[in-house]
């Protein structure tokens, strides 16, 4: 795809446009019963935010599959905001209006927070808005906390899109007490064999007394 035809994904007038033009409903990527085997560590009772929703029912599946916890998506498209609530009624999801880059919840509000294909739109406008958004994921996760990322990126894309992420990850928790580090991060990538998008889990960790690295990665394939 031509450049061109790929920035217009970043722009929130493409996506008022989109919903505008467009009631179906769409699911970007993966569905949650396709990555739930990734999801062992969302407990029932946990908070949980999807960053960018649109009219993704992963929440909603997720509600269904019996979580009990906190459940909200945020979307700076107020068509697509309405549609999931009518979509979700009864179900206990919270939808809000919200830009990622600026969100409305407290520091350590949540437990999880689900990304899919939101950073891949911003990041055709470049790393800026993407380290906002991800520098605002950082306050509002928890310690132990997750950041599920899915991307149709690969990993040795790493200058030009995972560089952003962690840069916005890292820069408000690696907040130094004296010169420690006070969080650090772990970084699963799970790699399906044959190609589909990439599910990147971040880890927020309290570092150890002597410094943890900001960053610590680990692979895994798995047979499509
Ligand atoms: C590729 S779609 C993914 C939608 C949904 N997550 C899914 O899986 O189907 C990207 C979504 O990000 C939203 N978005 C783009 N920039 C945003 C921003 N700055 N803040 C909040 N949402 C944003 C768009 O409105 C759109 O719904």
């Amino acid at each position: 795809m031509a450049s061109s035809a790929i920035n217009k994904y970043e722009c929130p007038g493409y996506w008022g446009e989109r919903y505008a033009a467009d009631d179906s409903r769409f699911e970007w990527f993966v569905s949650f019963a396709s990555i739930r085997p990734l999801l062992g560590f969302v407990r029932r009772g946990s908070a949980v935010l999807d960053m960018g929703c649109g009219t993704s029912l992963f929440l909603a599946d997720l509600r269904r599959d019996g979580h009990r916890g906190r459940l909200v998506g945020v979307d700076i498209v107020e068509k697509a905001v309405r549609a999931l609530r009518r979509e979700t009624r009864g179900l206990e999801i919270e939808v809000y209006c919200d830009d990622v880059r600026a969100l409305r919840f407290g520091a350590s509000t949540f437990d999880v927070v689900v990304d899919k294909g939101t950073i891949d739109a911003m990041i055709c406008g470049g790393a800026a808005a993407v380290q906002a958004a991800c520098a605002e994921v950082s306050r509002v996760l928890r310690v132990g906390g997750r950041f599920v990322v899915c991307s149709h990126h690969l990993v040795d894309g790493m200058d030009d899109w995972l560089r952003p992420v962690i840069d916005g990850l890292t820069t408000t928790t690696t907040t130094t007490k004296g010169d420690q580090p006070v969080v650090a991060w772990g970084l699963d990538v799970h790699a399906l064999e044959g190609g589909g998008p990439t599910i990147y889990i971040f880890t927020k960790h309290r570092a150890s007394p002597r410094g943890a690295p900001s960053l610590k990665m680990a692979f895994h394939e798995h047979a499509g």
